[in-house]
């Protein structure tokens, strides 16, 4: 049987990425990850919603020893979707030499990885974060990158140009990259959600533990550019970009693609403010959330949103799940994780 590996298949997106893989494919699925913000209880929870199973392999992508002990014996690998890297933007921006380590290494041992074992097809987690403050909005895959607000954005920009190169030297490399907007929200049956093993950073899960009296949410700043003067993002429901993985694995396993390197946006289009997403979780949730108004926070562009209509096009992708739908998942989820 064709094998899929999915790196940081215990993570957020992973984890609910491997669920829509066991749910919608035939492939015989390996979760490669080092649990640095996971835990294994996640491969229970997929384990649990999908009934069904799948093999794990504990190794830290920076490790080029640990690849090759344990994974160059593997054959018959279809493809690669390389979740894998450290996504905080406050964290990065502390600490920008552990996020250009962990998250090009990793990257330049698995296309090693690749190279050595002829693995013709890859996908890429990259980020929104990587056009900066466009100048226009909603941005287009053709949109010019800005400079990187922050070391994480830095390093899916410098991700994505090492994808290119390797793709221009390696003609029978399929990749495509999926610029992610901001993924939010738990499994619809509320059994699988974002589990940080640290606490959180992005918006939602702060605010579902603010309402749970775990956190305590602020607002980090008031007086932007943007309609009500709060950060504009556009928040796309987890399972809407595990959709689009799947999607993107068929695209490129039936050779769909007409060049080796494919770029897409993975968002619904619609901006929604920071004042917006409480405003809607409040709707949902029937609770008034607390909050305070800080300053701006380091790294945060002022509004990014998707123009989305090369994925839906190519990849046959469309998002499901709207604001509403995201927050009521992920309050879903909290409550379940206090019961
Ligand atoms: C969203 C907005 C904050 C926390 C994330 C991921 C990154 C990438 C893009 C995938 C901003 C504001 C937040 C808080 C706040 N995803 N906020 N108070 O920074 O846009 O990036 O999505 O690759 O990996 O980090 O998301 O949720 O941190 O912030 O006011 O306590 O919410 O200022 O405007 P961000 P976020």
């Amino acid at each position: 049987m064709k094998k899929i590996l999915v790196t940081g298949g215990a993570g957020y997106i992973g984890s609910h990425t491997i669920i829509e893989l066991l749910l919608k494919s035939t492939y015989e699925i390996i979760s490669i990850d080092n649990f640095s913000n996971s835990a294994p209880a996640a491969y229970d929870r997929i384990r649990q919603i999908t009934n069904q199973n799948f093999r794990s392999i504990q190794l830290n992508l920076c490790d080029q020893n640990a690849i090759s002990q344990n994974l160059d014996a593997l054959e018959n690998i279809e493809g690669i979707i390389h979740f894998a890297a450290f996504k905080s933007v406050p964290d990065s921006v502390k600490d920008p030499i552990l996020y250009y380590h962990n998250n090009i290494e990793s990257l330049n041992n698995l296309l090693k990885f690749c190279e050595r074992k002829n693995i013709p097809n890859f996908i890429f987690s990259s980020s929104c974060s990587v056009y900066g403050n466009a100048d226009q909005l909603p941005v287009t895959e053709q949109t010019p990158l800005k400079k990187a607000e922050s070391p994480y954005a830095h390093t899916k920009q410098v991700g994505e140009e090492i994808i290119e190169f390797f793709c221009q030297a390696h003609p029978q490399f399929n990749a495509v990259m999926l610029r992610y907007f901001n993924p939010v929200g738990a499994h619809m049956s509320g059994l699988n959600g974002e589990m940080p093993i640290s606490k959180p950073n992005n918006l939602v899960p702060i605010i579902t533990q603010t309402a749970v009296g775990k956190n305590s949410l602020t607002v980090f700043g008031n007086d932007y550019p943007t309609r009500d003067g709060y950060c504009i993002r556009d928040y796309i429901h987890v399972t809407d970009i595990a959709d689009a993985h799947v999607k993107a694995l068929d695209y490129l396993v039936q050779k769909k693609n007409k060049t080796n390197l494919s770029l897409y946006n993975l968002g619904t289009g619609i901006g929604v403010s920071v004042m917006e997403a409480i405003a809607s979780f409040e709707k949902v949730s029937g609770l008034k959330l607390p909050y305070t108004i800080g300053v701006r926070r380091a790294g945060d562009v002022i509004a990014v949103y998707a123009d989305n209509t090369k994925a839906k096009s190519e990849l046959n992708w469309l998002p499901q799940y709207n604001i509403d739908d995201m927050m009521q998942s992920a309050w879903k989820w909290q409550q379940n994780l206090e019961a």
